[in-house]
């Protein structure tokens, strides 16, 4: 199992975030996961394209390797913005079916525009879309919080979420990253790891911290 480290820049130093990408990079982050929220499906509004364009540059490793940009929108309706942000250079796309009218078209929209199509699921939310859509997409994602905010705790019933999209996963032979966002920390990531996630969004646990490399490190070690 290949993990991957996806830090969340809800949590970052907006005043800085180009150089908090780079830093966040450095120190061994394998993805970005950029949060954009609307006030209209979430209570919260954080930054739209233009901020993704901008920092699609800094989004590199030393050595000049693109760093995936990981898009999770919480907005309502999807379509448009998805499209907005293929252009913006984001890789993967990921979406609230609950916030789009046209599950099977947004998940066609994100992928014509030549990104990986991602489908999230919130706290209270089944599965049950995946019975559906589980051949055309690239990502699940499971909130362990409410979306909206950083630096909630853990939702418990999460782990069983994950076991359950994993099991979809398995039955469905296809290579399709599980991730999971919010509320994890170094003394959980395991917990959520045993129960089949791969990709672990972390915010607040990386950029609440001043040593980033040490955090994630520590998070590494924990999976290994
Ligand atoms: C919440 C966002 C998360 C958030 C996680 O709506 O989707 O990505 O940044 O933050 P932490 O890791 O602090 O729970
Ligand atoms: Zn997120």
């Amino acid at each position: 199992m290949t993990y991957r480290i996806a830090p969340s820049l809800l949590s970052a130093d907006f005043a800085r975030l180009g150089e908090e990408v780079r830093q966040v990079i450095a120190a061994g982050a394998d993805w970005i996961h950029f949060d954009v929220m609307d006030n209209h499906y979430v209570p919260n509004l954080t930054f739209g394209p233009m901020i993704c364009s901008a920092l699609r540059s800094h989004a590199r490793t030393a050595a000049g390797t693109p760093v995936p940009i990981d898009v999770h929108l919480m907005v309502q309706p999807v379509d448009a913005l998805a499209t907005a942000f293929a252009q913006a250079g984001a890789d993967l796309i990921s979406f609230h079916p609950d916030a789009s009218t046209h599950v099977h078209r947004s998940v066609q929209a994100i992928r014509a525009a030549g990104c990986k199509a991602g489908v999230v699921f919130n706290p209270a939310e089944p599965l049950d879309v995946l019975d559906w859509i589980i051949d055309d997409i690239d990502l699940i994602l499971i909130m362990s919080v409410n979306p909206g905010f950083g630096g909630q705790g853990f939702i418990d019933s999460a782990l069983r979420k994950v076991e359950a999209a994993r099991a979809r996963i398995r039955a469905s032979g296809k290579d399709i990253r599980l991730e999971v966002d919010g509320g994890i920390k170094v003394d959980n990531i395991r917990r959520v790891a045993d129960a089949g996630a791969d990709t672990f969004v972390a915010g607040s646990a990386i950029f609440g911290q001043p040593d980033y490399a040490a955090v994630i490190q520590r998070m590494r070690t924990a999976l290994a």
